[in-house]
């Protein structure tokens, strides 16, 4: 998590800081910093809050020099406060850092150098850094030198860039386990955590590795090994079209990606036939086959499963990927790995893939990210296609990853279930279309604490995305759960007026799914119906276009996304940047 932006210009480069370090505020946005070099001196300026905030009240963008970094937190080590939030100097000021990730044995380093005298401001795993480079940096005044022996020490994950008082020409920036990328720009030089940081200045990009370390100059760039070897990187094209990030007239990110599903999921749907062909084929001769997934993309997970199981009789897990230790066992050169992600930078997804090759498995991911850690490390890709999703909630990379797993399921198959692109896009739109209903429910709703998803079969994944999103955006508990499990245990909890959404199709245990809702209704409680058949037990009745089985999924959750949105709305939480949480979960 947190957000990074550092860079090397010919003009004064805090605007351009400022401008970047908003697009990646998705990783984090607990608080902000910004430091610059000028006049021989680091400026600091950091504090609580938003980005917004800090440009609002410290005139930010109004720093002076040409060399800067910049940097937004989300929380890991050290509470929410101005001493905490980045970046951190070192005692006489010599040398700032910013960093994303966590430094597993800081408590060890932070105690070996208070002994040597070094004092510290903050309670961050980060603060050591800056203490571990002015060490180095005493010993060589060379600022490579410095960086490649201070980061020796450190056992963790980390993307930090680093800049020296006394060299204000040069930043440098090393990785490990978190991503950090070069923009190369014509008359100035980036790093950052994302490259939607600087893809409003440049579109050309160079992906650091593991244990990388990256010098900028006004000069250029160069990249060395952990030993010091220069190492020769290649220089990657970006899609310009990433640096449409704009709300347009939509109020919210979140509200603008629903939105624009007719258009994603359509676009999820034109794949490479041969890529297609060579996933259908690794699962059917797989030995075993592991869906592996966090969160949202873990349901989508689900639905693929589902499809596997019940279309291709194909046995496969669907493993929530910080769970995978408890699966690593049954992993071999025969296991084909299918890995769902948005950012394709999901800590607990890289160390199950990380765990799957080492027991020789192949790995194939289904990401939005086209140069993110998953695609690269990936044995075989499906790209998303859905553009870059802003809003912190999973909406359009959700559909979007139910579409390729039905194009992936339908190749295992041989047959094609979802047809027309353009029939789709229209079907979802159509699902748009309720948006104006969504929105008195929500209206009727929003004092409610606690709400229930329920559905049979593979829709319990979108009941369960369902519940997910209203705890994201409207900070009220939800659960989702499969409706047969009603009588084991949480019927004890509906009262009069327990909202529960009911999820049922009338071609997947319609009767038995409204029974549970009946049995619901006797004990109080108010039942929404997301269903294409209306029925006398539903107080709300959300209608779902007539699809294709498999695209109905997608239909259904539509509407649940529109109710968490607006329940977010009614009770004045900003649906983009939800509380306590970050985009991008880059730390396990
Ligand atoms: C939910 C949400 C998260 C992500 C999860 C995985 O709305 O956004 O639950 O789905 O953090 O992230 P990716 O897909 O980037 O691996």
């Amino acid at each position: 998590m947190c957000g990074i932006i550092a860079g090397v210009s010919a003009e004064e480069i805090a605007p351009t800081l400022i401008e970047g370090l908003k697009r990646v505020e998705y990783r984090g946005y607990d608080s902000a910093g910004v430091a610059t070099i000028h006049d021989g001196v680091i400026e600091l300026r950091k504090d609580v809050g938003r980005v917004g905030d800090l440009e609002r009240l410290q005139k930010v963008s109004e720093m002076q020099g040409e060399v800067g970094m910049a940097h937004t937190r989300w929380a890991t080590h050290g509470g929410v406060t101005k001493e905490n939030a980045h970046p951190h100097v070192s005692c006489h000021g010599e040398v700032a850092v910013i960093h994303n990730g966590i430094i597993e044995n800081y408590l060890e380093l932070k105690q070996r150098l208070a002994k040597k005298g070094h004092v510290f401001t903050s309670e961050t795993d980060t603060e050591v850094i800056a203490h571990l480079l002015e060490e180095a940096y005493g010993q060589s005044k060379d600022p490579l030198e410095a960086t490649l022996k201070a980061i020796k020490p450190l056992v963790g994950q980390y993307a930090l860039v680093v800049m020296f008082r006394d060299h204000p020409g040069t930043l440098v920036g090393a990785r490990n386990d978190a991503p950090l990328i070069i923009g190369v720009g014509k008359k100035e030089l980036f790093l950052a955590s994302d490259v939607l940081a600087f893809i409003s200045r440049t579109d050309l990009a160079v992906f650091l590795e593991n244990k990388e370390v990256a010098e900028l100059t006004h000069r250029g760039y160069k990249v060395f090994n952990t030993r010091g070897a220069e190492v020769k990187k290649k220089v990657i094209q970006l899609a310009w079209e990433l640096s449409d990030v704009s709300k347009l007239d939509y109020a919210h990110y979140t509200l603008k990606e629903i939105h624009e599903q007719p258009e994603t999921v359509a676009r999820a749907m034109v794949q490479r036939p041969e890529s297609l062909a060579a996933f259908a084929e690794a699962i059917r001769d797989a030995g075993s086959v592991i869906l592996t997934a966090s969160g949202s993309s873990y349901h989508a997970a689900l639905l693929l499963r589902s499809r596997l199981s019940k279309d291709a009789k194909i046995r496969c897990d669907a493993v929530l990927a910080g769970e995978f230790d408890e699966h690593e066992h049954f992993v071999d050169k025969d296991t084909v790995m299918v890995v769902f992600s948005q950012s394709g930078e999901t800590a607990d997804l890289l160390n199950a893939v990380k765990a799957g090759r080492r027991s020789g498995a192949k790995v194939l991911a289904v990401v939005n990210a086209a140069g993110s850690s998953l695609a690269r490390e990936s044995d075989g890709v499906l790209l998303l296609n859905c553009g870059p999703e802003v809003g912190v909630a999973a909406t359009k990379s959700f559909t979007s990853q139910v579409m390729v797993g039905n194009l992936i399921a339908d190749a295992v198959v041989g047959r094609d279930t979802v047809g027309d692109a353009r029939k789709v896009a229209a079907q979802v739109s159509q699902a748009l279309e309720s948006e104006k209903a969504i929105r008195k429910v929500a209206e009727e709703l929003s004092g409610r604490t606690d709400f229930y998803f329920i559905a049979r079969g593979s829709r319990y994944a979108v009941a369960q995305e369902g519940a997910l999103k209203l705890k994201e955006l409207a900070y009220v508990h939800a659960e989702g759960m499969p409706a047969s499990e009603l009588k084991h245990g949480t019927l004890a909890l509906i009262e009069k007026g327990t909202p529960v959404v009911v999820i049922a199709h009338s071609r997947d245990g319609f009767s038995n799914t409204i029974s549970n809702a009946m049995e619901l209704q006797a004990r109080g409680a108010e039942i929404i119906g997301i269903s294409d058949k209306e029925d006398p037990v539903f107080k709300h009745f959300i209608r779902v276009p007539q699809a294709a089985d498999s695209v109905v999924p997608i239909l259904e959750v539509i509407p649940l996304q529109l109710l968490a949105y607006f329940m977010a709305t009614e009770l004045k939480n900003d649906p983009d940047y939800p509380r306590n949480l970050a985009k991008s979960v880059t730390v396990r």
